[in-house]
């Protein structure tokens, strides 16, 4: 059963051991890597340490916000400028005019069920590369604007969704070169239900991260930094973005499509994405409050699981510079040898999405992101969702795999591993449609 937790309790933010059922802790178990990056990883509760979460509800001034007005108007801020300075780098205001073109617009799909509209987005003006093939559907029979779900994918449109009318994509290679979508690989990791969801009203739409940018070191130069890189700057400030800040932005702009779409309701557009992608979208709903939900699937460390807890991957791991360091501000990897001192944590990135909904999706079995983490980063962002007339996860235990909670914070815990299982979708389309499905 699950019980009410008491706020008081977790917040401010006290000292957190280890709060951990047995029960749960069974259902953790499988293979994780044990050195990374020359970096040994524990999977050991009780080796995880004691650490003190930073309160979301104390400004730096030492206020504690009581309601909903300071929170937006003064503590939101300044959790934001944090992620900017310390994680995630500081990202460009959104180009003033964006660029468009629809090259395919509401043609017949799945048989008659959708239409397909495909779109190019050029970010700036004055440049044609890089750009980004937006791929989206809504159902035939739809009358008003739907509302959407958004997929940030690690592979071209034409091979994300089975529809021989989608525009061959192109993916970069590991030998650092365009070639064509279906050739060079690219993860699949989402078993995707595209007719599902538009069997429940909404609308599905999809773009390729790599079409912002090229997920390699060095990919700056061939993505979307490289496009607002100051010529002549050699090293990038301490609070310069990353990877995962412009990928982020990319999706914005698609949002800034959709607004101009009047087959979407772009003020219920969710944002889903699995990993690295699952962080990108956090930070994406972060920055930019239009998105209406929030769904990370296993993004782990750095993303929904508390960099605190010394549990399968972490800051020293994700930042070592054979890995991720370019996903992040190069202020961040200073944290790997001393994660307390990092004025934030990932309770806090949840907190940035509340009032919306926002679904963390785990594995039982995916140690290396931390599912335990992700829980307690949810629990610790509550009072948050709470202040703002919202419902938190409202228990303290962890549900066993395959139990979902579907309040404004949402979990869950498939029962297997790294990705998006079969299992995740009933779970993602019953939090859409409880969330985001307007009553008629
Ligand atoms: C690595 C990395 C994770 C990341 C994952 C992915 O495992 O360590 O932080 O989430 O790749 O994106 O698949």
């Amino acid at each position: 059963m699950l019980h009410k937790i008491d706020m008081k309790k977790i917040l401010p933010a006290i000292t957190v051991c280890v709060l951990f059922s047995a029960k749960a802790q069974s259902q953790i178990a499988d293979f994780p890597p044990d050195t990374v990056a020359g970096i040994p990883a524990n999977y050991i509760e009780a080796k995880v340490g004691e650490y003190t979460l930073p309160d979301p509800l104390k400004c730096a001034d030492g206020q504690i916000v009581a309601d909903a007005e300071v929170w937006s108007s003064k503590r939101r801020d300044e959790i934001l400028a944090l992620f900017e300075q310390h994680q995630f780098g500081k990202s460009p205001q959104a180009p003033k005019n964006l660029r468009f073109e629809v090259f395919d617009r509401e043609s017949a799909a799945f048989d008659g069920k959708a239409k397909r509209t495909q779109a190019t987005i050029y970010f700036t003006n004055d440049a044609d590369e890089p750009k980004m093939d937006v791929l989206m559907y809504v159902p035939a029979e739809a009358k008003k604007p739907v509302p959407m779900l958004l997929y940030i994918s690690f592979r071209a449109n034409s091979v994300t969704v089975d529809d021989p009318g989608v525009k061959q994509g192109f993916i970069w290679n590991r030998e650092r070169k365009k070639v064509p979508a279906g050739e060079g690989g690219g993860r699949r990791f989402a078993p995707l239900n595209v007719p599902a969801v538009l069997e429940r009203g909404f609308g599905f739409a999809t773009a390729y991260y790599g079409d912002i940018e090229p997920d390699f070191d060095g990919g700056a130069e061939y993505g979307l930094r490289g496009l607002f890189a100051k010529k002549g700057t050699q090293q990038p400030e301490p609070d310069a973005w990353g990877a995962i800040a412009a990928w982020s932005w990319g999706l914005s702009r698609a949002l800034d499509y959709f607004e101009k779409d009047e087959k979407v309701d772009a003020s219920r557009v969710a944002i889903m994405g699995v990993s690295r992608l699952g962080k990108t979208v956090l930070w994406a709903g972060a920055l930019d409050q239009r998105f209406a939900l929030v769904i990370p699937v296993c993004s782990g460390e750095s993303g929904a699981a508390l960099s605190r807890r010394n549990y399968g991957e972490n800051i020293a791991h994700i930042t070592a510079p054979t890995r991720f360091d370019y996903w992040f501000a190069p202020r961040y990897q200073q944290y790997g040898d001393d994660v307390n001192s990092l004025p934030v944590d990932a309770h806090m990135l949840l907190s940035l999405i509340a009032p919306r909904p926002v679904l963390l999706i785990t594995g039982n079995t995916d140690k290396w992101s931390d599912p335990y983490g992700e829980f307690l980063a949810a629990v610790a962002a509550g009072p948050v969702y709470e202040l703002l007339g919202k419902q938190g996860l409202s228990t303290e235990g962890m549900p066993p795999a395959g139990d979902a909670i579907l309040n404004d914070i949402g979990f869950f815990m498939h029962d297997g591993g790294h990705g998006m299982l079969p299992a995740d979708w009933p779970v993602i389309l019953d939090f859409l449609q409880q969330h985001l499905q307007k009553e008629e």
